[in-house]
């Protein structure tokens, strides 16, 4: 996987196949290090499968023998000379962190986040709710599927073009008011 922003798709999904009502995902830039969170109430892993998570030969799926999401995002990390921690307690929820150095040679770039997290927002049931969180040393910002289901009304979905268009482009401008 050649972006961060990749992983994230894949690791939050994780998070709404298991049944997550919540989700927060958290960017967190510093000078030198990208921290990602993705954090969930869903299903979680009891202590056997969080073991053998990190193995890509581990997954629920039927469809296909080799789970590869945190294998993966475990080798990102790891290539920058990062680490990868999964915390998750059965019926309560899980917590993937990763953690990037930034100037090294091997780190991926982030991608378009804001793209990934328009489309997530869009990809959550509509019972459900992601909060994006966005951190730097200068401040931060958020942004979740509650508030903005709520301004849009109940007649306009969060998959609409025009609505995903718009969150990218909202995440964009905030982003750049903290990194520039
Ligand atoms: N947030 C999560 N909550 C509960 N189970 C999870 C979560 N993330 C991963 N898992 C479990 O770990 C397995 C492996 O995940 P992953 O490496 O992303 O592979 P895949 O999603 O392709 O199966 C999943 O099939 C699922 O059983
Ligand atoms: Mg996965």
């Amino acid at each position: 996987m050649k972006e961060l922003s990749l992983n994230v798709l894949d690791i939050t999904h994780n998070s709404i196949t298991a049944g997550a009502k919540q989700i927060d995902l958290t960017l967190e830039l510093t000078a030198d290090r990208i921290v990602i969170r993705i954090r969930d109430n869903g299903c979680g892993m009891d202590e056997k499968m969080l073991a053998s998570v990190t193995d890509p030969f581990t997954t629920t799926r039927t469809t296909r023998r080799v789970g590869m999401g945190i294998p993966l995002f475990k080798l990102a990390a790891e290539q920058s000379e990062g680490y990868l921690d999964i915390k998750s307690r059965i019926n309560e929820g899980t917590e993937v962190t990763a953690v990037f150095n930034k100037n090294h040679i091997d780190c991926p770039p982030l991608g378009d986040m804001a793209a990934t997290v328009a489309m997530l927002m869009a990809a959550v049931p509509e019972d459900s709710d992601l909060n994006y969180r966005f951190e730097t040393e200068k401040g931060g910002f958020s942004l979740g599927t509650a508030e903005l289901r709520e301004a849009l009304g109940g007649d306009i979905s969060l998959g609409e073009p025009e609505v995903q268009q718009w969150i990218a482009e909202h995440i964009r401008e905030q982003e750049q008011s903290y990194t520039c």
